[in-house]
């Protein structure tokens, strides 16, 4: 098996290539040129690195990154100043997730599982989730002042409303942490399918450790994976529920 991590010089994509390697998978990362990686992953046998920037990958770069990856994890995320929020590519995550589904679409059939790290601040409406007005009016709100809020959005509904349950090569699942802290040792975590508290007004904690360890057991457990397939689970960190 081979995996395949996006974002993988980022705090959770990072982490999600520690776990792979634990679990002894070859995994190939993509960074971009700028990016700097920690010597255990740099140097590691089981690293295989791919550098640039995603959103400048011709067709074929892709094909070539996606190939003979049975799992493709994305950790993608905007920069959180002001050029990587308001600037190119405003659509990071979601173009990434959509060429991904589109391209893998044009080839002999042979499913890969794809994870997305989603957000609580996606509502998933297929799985009867609602909100209250307070948060719609949030939510509309971030939407039109906050690019990677969209951005986020735009990708978890792609797979949820458009690549479904019946894409060709593609079994998804987008994981949802609440707000994102680090922790150095992994600890016990809750999965729901649908969020148990208001990511706005009650937010629980998720340490990137524990999304990154969820995503790897969903990569290489296949009850887990059977469990939680088209689905957009929720991880909440035990301690701060
Ligand atoms: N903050 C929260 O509480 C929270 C909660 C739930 C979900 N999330 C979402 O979870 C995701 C991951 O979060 P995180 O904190 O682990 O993110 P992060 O540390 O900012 O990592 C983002 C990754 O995306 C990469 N990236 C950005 N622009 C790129 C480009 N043009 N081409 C290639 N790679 C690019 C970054 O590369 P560089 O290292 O080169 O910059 C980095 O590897 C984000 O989408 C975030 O919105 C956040």
């Amino acid at each position: 098996m081979k995996a395949l991590v996006l974002g993988a010089s980022g705090a959770t994509g990072r982490q999600v290539v520690r776990q792979l390697i634990k679990r002894q998978i070859h995994t190939r990362i993509h960074i971009r040129e700028t990016a700097v990686l920690s010597e255990d992953i740099h140097n590691h046998s089981l690293v295989e690195i791919v550098k640039g920037s995603i959103s400048e990958l011709t067709d074929t770069d892709m094909s070539a990154l996606l190939q003979d990856c049975t799992a493709i994890i994305s950790c993608l995320g905007h920069n959180i100043t002001f050029k990587g929020m308001y600037g190119r590519p405003r659509y990071l995550v979601f173009d990434a997730i959509k060429r991904i589904t589109e391209l893998v679409n044009k080839e002999p059939a042979k499913k890969r599982k794809l994870i997305l790290m989603s957000t609580t601040a996606y509502t998933n409406p297929l799985a009867g989730e609602k909100n209250s007005i307070a948060e719609r009016m949030i939510f509309s709100f971030l939407m039109l002042i906050l690019p990677p809020h969209r951005d986020n959005v735009k990708a978890a509904n792609h797979l949820v409303m458009t690549t479904g349950h019946e894409h060709k090569n593609i079994d998804w699942i987008a994981v949802r942490p609440d707000s994102l802290i680090n922790e150095t040792e992994e600890t016990t975590y809750e999965i729901y399918e649908s969020k148990v508290r208001s990511p706005l007004f009650n937010a629980g904690k998720t340490s990137r450790i524990n999304v990154s360890h969820f995503m790897a057991e969903l990569v290489t457990d296949d009850a887990k994976w059977n469990q939680w397939q088209y689905k957009t689970p929720v991880i909440y960190n035990k301690d701060y529920l």
